[in-house]
């Protein structure tokens, strides 16, 4: 094409970069899911399309991989409200592109008025509708001390960071069909545990497209985007979080809030077959099982057993069920209480607890130390890769679905029931009939254990996988799963994260297989003696692959199971 002068051709320059810069633009109103992305530069997956976008358009303004994070979870925080937080906790672990490898405490904490029998009734029951429902289940919120923990490995100013999460708060976005039937379950729960009807009840039913406009959220926002970490944990924010625990004979005081910190923790390290792991150490327990059980079956070639064979999933479960008996014994918050990390994740213990493996033949869980383990699976995860090579996974969480169901009235966020992740009642069989342990009873200021296992994967000193997932006590071996599907049976990362799962956690002694598990294996491990249990889904994992060559090969993979999306440039 030819032009006659060159006033032409500055009006089709100044139209297509007007165009660019509309198509880049995030409309919150009209946007779709993607599974898997392919690029080169930096991807974004997690489990909400505006979300993503929002962490690629920070990468592409510059952002380096934890400023695309930080931004993702505020983002998660407005437009996936049923996990996405400001009013809960979570870690992150990150390869930094200086070599350095960070691992970030934000779990929530027990209020300083707590004690080991709060859920317990006169006669020394349970009520776990206390430790899961309302204001009492909530812990001292960690993810916004969390956020600003990161920002100092950040490149770009706090406030282009949030803004995207005030103007999705504040103008709305439209809702998912899955949100939509969320919300209209959840309406007389969130009824019952409010002092204010929050933002997610209205009067006609809702459905997907509906627009969900947070205009307290977009306010409290905007207050930690202009007084900083005091602005949640001190003032206004602190005064309406308190003001709700009056009204609602929920605990957390000023002071409590006041006095939280978020921790930098040195990440888990090992080795596996050539590639070295980059895990959360405690207060979760995802690292030190990620651990265990990669090197109980290290020695054993699972590859040759072959993707889902009854061979390989009873080598798999043996080895969950020896390192979850050990979390329910051992393990709780390492600075109220000593656990014996070391020898946990030894060479030559985890030798011996593998000694009595029998191929073929089921072990049980009868002849181990019990314990409760039970976490609800609503949680999320975000996985990241820049341009220059730093890799950031973080897993966040409210516990369960929307948390404690109770909105902070006027500051239009959700608290957690964070609570109900310690052992309501160590030592004594619970309401499933099992044991809790003395390590992850509640104490003032402690944090409860976890499950959640924020991932990086290493080979040959590059950042290669970036994983995580939701799914309470599923998560380690969601993630175990992935990790042995790709390094042992070689798959695809698609095939990792969306072909079926399992778990099996010591108790209850069943091993537990998505719907869409192989039958044929089911029927020989019932023979070799399992009790095999069917469940709808296991985990929703975040998934990244980078490949090194001439030029990086970016994959990011988004889990078929939830409304996860994959971003990237
Ligand atoms: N609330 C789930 C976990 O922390 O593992």
């Amino acid at each position: 094409m030819k032009f006659k002068n060159p006033i032409q051709l500055l009006l089709i320059v100044l139209l297509m970069s007007v165009s660019m810069v509309r198509a880049q633009k995030i409309d919150p109103f009209h946007y779709q899911q993607q599974k898997k992305v392919t690029c080169t530069k930096g991807a974004v997956a997690s489990a909400n399309a505006l979300a993503s976008k929002v962490g690629v358009s920070i990468l592409k303004k510059g952002g380096n991989a934890i400023d695309a994070a930080i931004a993702t979870q505020l983002a998660l925080a407005v437009v996936y409200p049923g996990a996405g937080n400001i009013g809960g906790g979570g870690f992150m672990v990150a390869h930094l592109k200086n070599g350095k490898n960070i691992s970030i405490d934000f779990r929530e904490t027990a209020p300083s008025q707590s004690n080991r029998d709060m859920y317990l009734d006169k006669k020394g029951n349970p009520q776990m509708n206390l430790s899961q429902d309302g204001h009492l289940a909530s812990g001292i919120p960690g993810s916004v001390a969390g956020i600003f923990a990161a920002m100092k490995y950040g490149s770009l100013p706090f406030k282009t960071l949030i803004q995207p999460a005030i103007e999705l708060a504040e103008k709305g976005f439209s809702i998912n069909a899955n949100q939509a039937d969320d919300f209209n379950e959840l309406k007389n729960e969130f009824i019952q545990l409010n002092t204010s009807l929050p933002a997610f009840v209205k009067t006609t039913p809702w459905k997907a497209g509906d627009i969900l406009i947070q205009k307290d959220l977009a306010n409290t926002l905007k207050l930690i985007r202009d007084k900083g970490v005091k602005g949640f944990y001190e003032g206004e924010i602190a005064e309406l979080i308190v003001a709700e625990m009056t009204k609602g004979k929920g605990i957390i005081t000023a002071d409590d809030l006041k006095k939280y910190t978020a921790k930098e923790r040195t990440a888990i390290e090992f080795d596996y077959k050539s590639h070295h792991i980059i895990s959360m150490p405690l207060p979760s327990s995802g690292g030190i099982i990620l651990q265990q059980v990669l090197k109980m079956i290290e020695q054993k070639n699972i590859g040759e057993m072959k993707f889902q064979s009854a061979a390989s999933v009873q080598l798999l479960t043996e080895a969950e069920r020896r390192a979850f008996a050990d979390r329910a014994e051992y393990l709780g918050d390492g600075d109220f209480v000593k656990v014996p990390v070391k020898t946990l994740v030894s060479d030559d213990y985890l030798k011996e607890r593998m000694k009595d493996y029998s191929p073929g033949i089921a072990g049980n869980s009868q002849s181990t130390k019990q314990g409760y383990i039970k976490e609800s699976d609503e949680t999320t995860h975000l996985s990241i890769i820049d341009a220059a090579g730093n890799a950031v996974a973080v897993t966040t969480t409210l516990n369960g679905s929307y948390g404690s169901r109770t909105v902070v009235s006027g500051a239009g966020f959700l608290l957690n029931n964070e609570m109900d992740d310690f052992s309501v009642k160590p030592g004594v069989p619970n309401m499933y009939g099992a044991l809790g342990a003395e390590a992850n009873a509640i104490y003032p200021g402690k944090r409860m254990l976890s499950s959640m296992t924020p991932t990086i994967v290493m080979k040959n000193n590059q950042p290669y996988l970036v994983v995580g997932t939701p799914g309470g006590t599923t998560i380690p071996t969601s993630i175990i799963q992935s990790l042995v599907n790709m390094i042992d049976f070689k798959m695809s990362p698609e095939d990792a994260v969306n072909l079926p799962k399992f778990h099996h956690q010591w108790l209850p002694d069943e091993i537990i297989v998505e719907k869409d598990f192989n039958s044929a294996t089911i029927q020989q491990l019932e023979a070799m003696g399992y009790k095999v249990v069917k469940k709808q889904a296991i985990g929703r994992t975040e998934l990244i692959e980078i490949k090194y060559g001439k030029t990086r090969k970016i994959t990011a993979i988004a889990d078929k199971r939830g409304d996860d999306t994959a971003e990237g440039y």
